[in-house]
């Protein structure tokens, strides 16, 4: 089972680790403290033993949701755990009749393209030479969902 709880700042340790190890870009201690103080929608995915296993940050751009990061811990991957914090961020969003969802992603990153496809995400446009990668530079796509908030998703 997986269980959400906010993000607080005894966790900015951990997911300071976690982004060095999944990210090709992560985000800094600096940067992740900088969205605690922003208020931003954060949410920690916990196994039943409160072991922390994946995590989500979004932050409210006028009429957009963007998400900022996401990951999972490796020995939980492939269990639904991006799957089940997508979706409280979608619920989130239908909440606070936030019409939009929007992420950047990684073109070569086919896991995170393929979750995202899945989760109703299309894309928008791509962005050329946005990411530093090893070889080089690497594509972005930028992604959307459109939430109606009269409709179910
Ligand atoms: C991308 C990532 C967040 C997916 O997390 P996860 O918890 O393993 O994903 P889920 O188990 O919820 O998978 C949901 C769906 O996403 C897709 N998916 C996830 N991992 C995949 C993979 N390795 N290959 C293909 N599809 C994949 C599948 O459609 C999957 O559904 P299924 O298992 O029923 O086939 C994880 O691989 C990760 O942390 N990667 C490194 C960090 C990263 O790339 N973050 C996104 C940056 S934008």
């Amino acid at each position: 089972m997986i269980a959400l709880r906010p993000l607080m700042p005894h966790d900015l340790p951990w997911l300071c680790a976690m982004e060095q190890s999944l990210q090709a870009q992560p985000w800094s201690l600096a940067m992740l403290e900088e969205e605690l103080r922003l208020d931003a929608w954060g949410r920690i995915a916990c196994s039943p033993a409160q072991q922390p296993m994946g995590y989500a940050i979004a932050r409210r751009f006028v009429d957009e949701l963007h998400l900022l990061t996401l990951g999972t811990a490796l020995p939980h991957q492939r269990q639904g755990v991006a799957r089940h914090l997508l979706q409280a961020l979608v619920d989130y969003a239908q909440a606070e009749q936030i019409p939009f969802l929007l992420l950047e992603v990684a073109a070569s990153n086919r896991p995170a393209c393929t979750l995202y496809q899945d989760m109703g995400f299309r894309l928008l446009y791509t962005r050329k030479s946005y990411y530093t990668l090893p070889g080089g530079h690497g594509e972005a796509f930028v992604m959307r969902r459109e939430l109606m908030p009269d409709k179910p998703v």
